[in-house]
């Protein structure tokens, strides 16, 4: 009698794209009381990218997705499931930016749904795509997270307008029998008892599209900043050991810590905490600032394209975002390296 080998998942690919506009500390010391100093000192940025009017989150998406098919070596018509996880879609309903992307890349008669997870919108689709593969259900699974963050920032509020920035980054996960390319393990939670934490009020079946919605700024993103800082240093911290323990890897023997690039604050403190090297944690907060559901792909990609990232290397991601959300994975980067 054959015996069926075990269907995993494995992370074949990664791309990213970011808008040419740079907006640094010394645009927004004209447009809020703020300074240059202030910025970098309570949150590592220096700058962050914006995208062009008729730049959509859909059209990030899309280039980040197709550098990232090609990088997986298959053609578009072998993905057989599109994810993206965004905050600003191209539309508040339907259709779903994950429709619009997979129309745009001539992907068609394909699954393809978004998520809302904020800043951890990554790592959900991740697991997802990893419970589509490990039960058989596709095969070349299409994750994108996507931000025209720019959107949805009050550009008068010096506590938001200052961390945030667009940005795309898109992978393939496909399936494989060999374990050793497999995702180890991924933890994704959520507690909407802090959801006033970090919130867009409107448009929403609470605050539909008013005169009302506009006068007050309610269709911009809120943040509880402090509140949210510290909660986040410790659910990462938390999270992150718990990921290690269970499955008895010590932080030493992790290449790619890769954090959600939220502050540089939180980051050095989580990576203290795990008492990680400073050669182990991926930066990229200085020059895009938090790009919510795209700051993880962005990050494996800026060590993918330098060369840093090999093949069978562990990555440890961790993420941290509105709802509240957060999830960590920790995963083999089963595609080739950019040795060249
Ligand atoms: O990605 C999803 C999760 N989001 C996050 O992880 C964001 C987490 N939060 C943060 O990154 C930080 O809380 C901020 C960068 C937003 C704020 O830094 P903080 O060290 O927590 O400052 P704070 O809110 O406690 O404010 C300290 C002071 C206040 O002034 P007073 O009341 O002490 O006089 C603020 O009004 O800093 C003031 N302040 C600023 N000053 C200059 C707040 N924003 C600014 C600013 N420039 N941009």
């Amino acid at each position: 009698m054959s015996q069926t080998k075990a269907i995993y998942a494995s992370f074949r690919s990664i791309g990213a794209y970011v808008p040419e506009k740079i907006l640094n500390n010394a645009d927004l010391e004209k447009m809020v009381d703020t300074t240059d100093e202030w910025i970098v000192k309570r949150t590592g940025i220096s700058e962050r990218r914006i995208a062009a009017d008729d730049e959509y989150t859909s059209d990030m998406g899309a280039k980040a997705a197709k550098l990232a098919i090609e990088r997986a070596e298959i053609n578009t018509d072998e993905i057989d499931l599109v994810l993206c996880a965004t905050v600003t879609p191209d539309y508040f309903n339907m259709p779903s930016t994950a429709c619009v992307i997979s129309d745009k890349l001539g992907i068609r008669n394909v699954q393809a749904f978004d998520i809302s997870a904020a800043c951890s919108g990554f790592v959900y689709v991740l697991s997802i795509a990893k419970a589509f593969i490990e039960s058989g259900m596709k095969k070349n699974v299409l994750i994108i997270g996507a931000e025209k963050f720019s959107s949805i920032v009050d550009y008068t509020d010096r506590g938001t307008c200052i961390l945030f920035g667009d940005g795309a980054g898109a992978a393939v996960i496909s399936a494989t029998q060999n374990k050793e390319e497999a995702f180890i393990d991924i933890h994704a939670s959520a507690d909407g008892a802090y959801a006033d934490f970090l919130v867009t009020p409107a448009p929403g079946c609470i605050n539909p599209v008013s005169q009302k919605v506009l006068d007050e700024g309610l269709n911009f993103v809120q943040m509880k900043g402090n509140e949210t800082f510290k909660l986040a240093v410790k659910t990462l911290t938390k999270d992150v050991k718990e990921i290690l323990a269970k499955n008895e890897i010590n932080s030493d023997d992790i290449p790619h810590f890769i954090p959600h690039q939220a502050n540089y604050r939180i980051i050095k403190a989580v990576g203290d905490a795990l008492k990680m090297k400073e050669e182990q944690v991926v930066l990229t907060v200085h020059k895009y600032g938090n790009t919510s559901a795209a700051s993880i792909p962005m990050a494996i990609n800026e060590i993918w394209e330098s060369g840093r990232l090999q093949t069978g290397e562990l990555m440890l991601l961790d993420t941290f975002g509105g709802g509240l959300t957060w999830a960590s994975a920790l995963l083999p980067f089963a595609g080739k390296a950019n040795n060249a």
